[in-house]
């Protein structure tokens, strides 16, 4: 019997999902790539920022409500582009719009998704936002463009670090395919996780809806590496990225910013949000962790006299990471993992849960701080010394 209030942290979610979840997709979502360095770093990092307690503060009427691209959202959190969603549970993607939408925060739908764009602006009403890998075939692509304007989205995500693919030990291993390969290894998984089969059974969604019927040649995509290595286009510059924006007409957002001479470029390109982001750690293994690299980028950004948005991405797993990144000049964030435990668990409901835990987090802690609404809220919440350098003090 599943009782939400017992669950207090994205820490249970991400329990109940590894015991729901076939083992090749939550390892897909629970793992780096190469050696996961990065991918633990961009956690253990945001543990070392201290935050200053203050006390006798009236703490009465707090808000975390903001905006993020000039779309009021109910805390300064959005739910990140993720491939594979409509694989932790049945038709993923909708349940957790849904939760989104609900809630009052943006979701964004991957290229790389179960449920199709379609599907998903056929089962929420807000616009939500697309995200876009960039592929050789530049007729699909330009396809995409057009399907993500005809449903409405908002803005188009473009992910700048994933020209090739890093490789992730555990996704290779297991033979990761949408859906799972008829091995005996396979069956025996999921023999042992009746309620996810029994919820696939009552869907028709089982591979990438977005790409299968859609691009040439492409009946059966089953392999995230072996369309990635085909398809992805490593050609990828920023050039292509003025070609993007005019093609789509809308708002862009540039996401796995690491650096500020990119920040810079990203600035220059016309883009209205950058996401300063690792990719979760799974791309470049031995990268910064992403809250290491924001501080630079956000003075970048702010020297160039840019109103680009800096958001984050990479490590967020509490209330208590999204003030941080946002006390160190983030004007949003996003959450990948946070959310999709939740979905692994509970389906929509937990992300919803998910949603309610990260924002209970947020605001009490925000009101330990001597703050009532979080746009008041900068590096004064923080101990220095303690955020400063944290690209240089690896122990
Ligand atoms: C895709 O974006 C992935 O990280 O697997």
């Amino acid at each position: 019997m599943k009782d939400l209030k017992k669950i207090t942290e994205i820490e249970d979610l991400r329990r109940i999902a590894e015991r729901k979840v076939p083992r090749m997709f939550y390892d897909y979502v629970d793992s780096g790539s190469w050696t996961e360095t990065t991918y633990r770093n961009n956690e253990t990092d945001f543990d070392r920022i201290k935050l200053r307690q203050r006390v006798l503060v009236d703490m009465d009427n707090r808000s975390l409500a903001t905006q993020m691209l000039g779309e009021s959202v109910k805390m300064p959190v959005a739910i990140a582009p993720t491939g594979f969603t409509g694989m932790m549970w049945a038709d993923g993607e909708i349940k957790a719009a849904q939760a989104a939408e609900k809630f009052g925060v943006p979701f964004s739908l991957s290229t790389m998704s179960i449920c199709s764009i379609e599907d998903v602006a056929e089962n929420t009403n807000a616009p939500f936002w697309f995200q876009l890998y960039v592929m050789r075939d530049k007729d699909f692509m330009t396809n995409l463009i057009r399907r993500a304007k005809a449903a409405n989205c908002s803005a188009l995500i473009l992910t700048a670090d994933l020209q090739v693919l890093g490789q992730r030990h555990k996704d290779i291993k297991n033979g990761l395919s949408a859906p799972p390969k008829p091995t005996l290894a396979n069956m025996l998984n999921l023999v042992t996780k009746p309620e996810w089969c029994m919820n696939m059974l009552g869907t028709k969604r089982h591979t990438f809806g977005n790409i299968v019927g859609h691009a040439k040649n492409v009946e059966d995509l089953s392999s995230l590496s072996a369309w990635t290595a085909e398809q992805f286009d490593p050609r990828l510059s920023w050039d292509d990225v003025a070609r993007i924006k005019d093609e789509w007409g809308g708002k862009l957002i540039i996401k796995g910013i690491m650096e500020p001479e990119d920040a810079i470029l990203a600035a220059r390109s016309g883009a209205d949000a950058l996401v300063v982001s690792n990719h979760g750690g799974r791309q470049l293994d031995g990268a910064l962790s992403s809250i290491s690299a924001l501080s630079d980028i956000v003075q970048a950004v702010h020297a160039e006299n840019s109103d680009i948005e800096v958001w984050l991405d990479s490590g967020i797993r509490s209330g208590q990471d999204v003030l941080k990144a946002i006390s160190l000049g983030a004007k949003g964030t996003m959450i990948g993992r946070a959310f999709l435990y939740g979905l692994g668990a509970y389906g929509e409901d937990g992300v919803r849960r998910a949603l309610e835990l990260i924002y209970k987090e947020c605001d009490i802690s925000m009101a330990f701080c001597g703050h009532t609404d979080i746009n008041t809220v900068t590096d004064n919440i923080l101990v220095k010394g303690t955020y400063e350098n944290l690209k240089t003090t690896y122990l």
